[in-house]
């Protein structure tokens, strides 16, 4: 079964499995979100299922929540957990100080609050997420619908006195409507080209009002699970400044490779 993923799925589930083994009994863990967090899913689902693993999960999308239910993880909510010890996501890029721009599935807003609210975050990315100056991949701004285009005019005028390279932006579209987010929100996508300092952006764009939050994750990552297509792993702590590389074997495992839906 395995031998049908593509090799960007192999890196990501890699990743994932790589990354399922730093959880540990009893643990309460952050869900991320989208295909690579789905396989992380799907690897703590098999851990608790098959060998007894004990964690509550907090998801950070509806559609994260369905899937740990579906794989037998407990879920519990945010408020519940109160803290979390560890969070594992994926991101759609990653820079050499582990910042990060998330939200390409829109679940940046729950994503930041979860990951914020643990201990530690790991993010699990194939390799070409990594990227020398964040940017490239559109970053996505979380904005109530209210007064929308007023906001979206802001922004782009903020972005005149910001080191970027780009500054248009879009309505992210569901269809013919637009992408509402878990909380009802819009997304607005800023093609941004080059990002020269995520962290002023960052807090700039937080600043106004109708934006709700944005998908720069700045020292919030503490870790990151590379995957690459031939099952080569390799996980970077920036906290300890420490780089390792491993081979993990693609175990057949009709339970984990069924169904795919993410
Ligand atoms: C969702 C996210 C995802 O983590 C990000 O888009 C990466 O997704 P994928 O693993 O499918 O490439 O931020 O809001």
């Amino acid at each position: 079964m395995s031998s049908e993923l593509s090799p960007i799925d192999k890196a990501k589930f890699v990743a994932a499995k790589r990354a399922a083994q730093f959880v540990e009994d009893g643990m309460r863990v952050g869900l991320g979100t989208g295909s690579t967090a789905a396989w992380l899913v799907r690897c703590l689902g098999e851990m608790v299922r098959e060998d007894g693993l004990r964690i509550r999960g907090v998801p950070t999308s509806a559609r994260t929540a369905q899937l740990a239910r579906e794989v037998g993880i407990e879920v519990i909510s945010l408020d519940e957990a109160k803290w979390l010890d560890l969070t594992i996501d994926g991101a759609d890029e990653f820079d050499g100080d582990l910042n990060l721009i998330k939200g390409g599935g829109g679940a940046l807003l729950q994503e930041k609050i979860v990951a914020t609210a643990s201990d530690q975050m790991i993010v699990i990315a194939d390799i070409g997420k990594e990227v020398e100056h964040l940017g490239a991949f559109p970053l996505p701004v979380e904005v109530i619908p209210f007064g929308w285009q007023t906001t979206q005019a802001l922004v782009e005028e903020t972005l005149i006195s910001m080191d970027v390279l780009g500054r248009t932006s879009t309505l992210r579209m569901n269809g013919d409507r637009p992408f509402h987010t878990d909380e009802g929100n819009y997304i607005l996508d800023l093609h941004l080209n080059r990002i020269g300092n995520a962290r002023q952006l960052s807090l700039v764009l937080n600043q106004m009002p109708g934006l709700v939050e944005n998908g720069l994750f700045i020292d919030i990552c503490d870790a990151v699970v590379i995957g690459f297509g031939n099952g080569k792993v390799e996980v970077r702590d920036i906290n300890a400044g420490t780089s390792s590389t491993e081979r993990l074997d693609f175990v057949e495992s009709d339970n984990l490779f069924a169904d795919l839906g993410d």
